[in-house]
């Protein structure tokens, strides 16, 4: 059998969010159709953004980024969920409980930096407009997302080396709908003290972190703005409050998964469906309800898509 470090525990059960028959229902048909916009939505800004190419600036580059990592944040946990609903007893296997906690350190630590990258692009169109494009040239912008990735994947990397090699001999009742690094530690048979403490380091600060320099960064451009003319505070606003509203959906429920001593079971599922659904179903809403630029871009694609129709 799988036996990594002579530990016993070759699965894991899972919590199922509910046990009523009516509920499943429920939860099935209205994760299901959240599931289904998220993939149809953020797609949707992909296939956009790479084929109009007045759409070829860093903002947009940058969110069709989010879109991508978007889908797969939610891909670690939610088709898993939807298809758990129904089943009376939730196993994920060792490798698929250790393989999900991977991804979805990697794909959340990707997020953050990618809001920050779009933090940055935002400062640097409104506080310096007249050298906007000699600063996010394109490969700055190539330069913003590897690095993204660089430091998504060295942070999931960073709690994964601690936790592979814990030994697993007894409980293996996760407590929660998916497997993250705080639950699955706790269920270590050696004192996991000192590793939580780590764990609630490196996520907890690291959301933390990001969350008060987002924070800050659009604080510092709304007064820049303020300052120039308090006639384009409220366009600049506008466009400020999409980005800000994403950052706290995303970052609260981060930060009380990790951060907060005293987990509740409900809330801690209500906030993981909060990262996990709902911040990458709103973030096509938002982006493209709200722009102009991309209501045109998508009028344009359509009108191409069905002259070429007419004419094949
Ligand atoms: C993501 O960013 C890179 C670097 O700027 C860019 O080349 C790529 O096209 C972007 N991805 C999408 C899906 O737009």
């Amino acid at each position: 059998m799988d036996q990594v470090n002579g530990s016993v525990v070759t699965e894991f059960v899972l919590l199922g969010l509910t046990q009523s028959l009516g509920m499943q229902f429920l939860l099935f048909l209205f994760f299901s159709v959240l599931y289904l916009g998220i993939i149809l939505g953020n797609v949707f800004i992909v296939v956009t953004v790479i084929f109009d190419s007045h759409l070829h600036t860093p903002m947009y580059v940058l969110l069709a980024n989010l879109s991508l990592i978007d889908l797969a944040l939610s891909s670690t946990t939610v088709p898993r969920m939807i298809s758990d609903l129904f089943s009376d007893c939730q196993i994920i296997s060792f490798h698929n409980c250790m393989l999900q906690m991977f991804f979805i350190h990697v794909t959340g630590g990707v997020e953050m930096l990618l809001l920050i990258a779009m933090a940055y692009d935002r400062y640097t169109a409104i506080c310096k407009p007249l050298h906007y494009l000699t600063i996010m040239n394109p490969k700055m912008c190539m330069f913003l997302v590897v690095a993204a990735w660089i430091i998504g994947v060295t942070h999931a990397v960073s709690q994964f080396v601690f936790v592979i090699n814990l030994p697993f001999c007894g409980p293996n009742n996760v407590g929660s709908f998916y497997c993250d690094f705080p639950r699955v530690i706790k269920l270590a048979c050696i004192d996991t003290y000192k590793l939580e403490f780590v764990v609630t380091a490196n996520s907890g600060f690291i959301s933390m972190g990001t969350f008060f320099l987002l924070i800050i960064s659009y604080i510092f451009i709304l007064i820049t703005v303020q300052r120039h003319s308090s006639k384009y505070l409220s366009k600049a606003f506008f466009t400020l409050s999409a980005h800000i509203t994403v950052v706290f959906l995303f970052f609260l429920p981060c930060m009380f998964l990790y951060i907060w001593p005293f987990p509740t079971k409900s809330l801690d599922t209500f906030f993981a469906i909060v990262d996990f659904v709902v911040t990458p179903v709103l973030n096509p809403a938002i982006y493209t309800l709200r722009n102009r630029d991309m209501k045109v871009a998508m009028t344009r694609l359509s009108q191409q898509l069905l002259n070429s129709r007419e004419v094949t």
